[in-house]
């Protein structure tokens, strides 16, 4: 099962989520002299804004600006943020804020689901990482030969992305691509590598790109979250049994980060190269 939902009742107010619309809306509107500073190409660079995934290396570039930031803990990062619009800071501290409570939840349904206490996944995720994207995907002038963002999996633990109301992202269904409809106020919560893993291929990490638009562009914010760096990530013993051997090997967080560093856009999923060979 392939595991892509929608969620409205999430408890992350309304208006917040407009707000923070707003103000991503507002931040790539500004002249770019005001976001120039933040421009990195390297994807090691926490805060940075950048175009495309790894400008260095890819030959296939995705229509798509985007600025990221780690959020959480939220004191050791905010100061690193933009400062401009004046209250980015403010209303994203508060987005994050209420985005890690939902996913805090999230996490302890789906440790129960996989047969563990509730406090599971929190644990195994050591201290735990917060990323955001803000992507902005100017209006294209000829969709057919370009992608937003091409064909991937995510590579955290989970990702709860909101879109307001242009739609542009796709799921893989059946071998087809499905168009996730946006409903209004509601969040695209998306199973990420990591719990695929740790679920031991039971939850599915979902395959999914974005498609661009002639007319309008389209803004979406999603919250890539995730284990630190320093943990190690493995099959939970609940998931594994004799019908069930394990999928994948133990690893460190970090090497997994590092491989998708650098597999450029081309790669849609690195989960491959964790898994383990059952010989026939
Ligand atoms: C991403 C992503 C999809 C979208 O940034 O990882 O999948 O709808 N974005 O923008
Ligand atoms: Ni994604």
């Amino acid at each position: 099962m392939d595991h892509s939902i929608q969620i409205i009742n999430h408890g992350v107010p309304e208006t917040l989520m407009k707000n923070m619309m707003d103000i991503a809306k507002e931040f790539f509107e500004m002249p770019v002299e005001d976001r120039v500073c933040l421009y990195s190409e390297d994807p090691r660079q926490d805060v940075r804004v950048s175009t495309s995934f790894n400008v260095t290396k890819d030959e296939v570039f995705e229509w798509k600006d985007y600025l990221r930031h780690p959020c959480h803990p939220l004191e050791e990062f905010i100061n690193s943020w933009p400062q401009k619009p004046a209250l980015y800071r403010d209303v994203a501290g508060k987005y994050c804020k209420e985005i890690r409570g939902l996913v805090l939840r999230l996490l302890a349904a789906i440790s129960e689901a996989l047969g563990q206490d509730s406090d599971y996944l929190n644990t195994i995720f050591g201290k735990h990482s917060q990323t955001m994207h803000v992507n902005y995907y100017p209006a294209c002038p000829n969709p057919d030969l370009t992608l937003g963002v091409a064909p991937h999996s995510d590579t955290r633990g989970i990702t709860v992305l909101t879109q307001g109301d242009v739609s542009g992202l796709q799921v893989l269904k059946d071998g087809k691509w499905v168009a996730v409809e946006p409903i209004p106020n509601a969040f695209v919560v998306n199973v990420a590598d990591q719990i695929q893993v740790v679920s031991n291929g039971r939850f599915k990490s979902v395959m999914h790109r974005a498609v661009t638009n002639t007319s309008t562009a389209r803004i979406s914010i999603p919250t890539f979250y995730g284990p630190s760096l320093d943990t190690s990530i493995a099959p939970a013993a609940s998931m594994v049994d004799k019908e069930h051997p394990a999928l994948y090997r133990e690893y460190k967080f970090e090497e997994y980060m590092k491989a998708s560093w650098s597999k450029g856009v081309k790669v849609r999923s690195i989960l491959d190269r964790f898994k383990i060979e059952i010989s026939p």
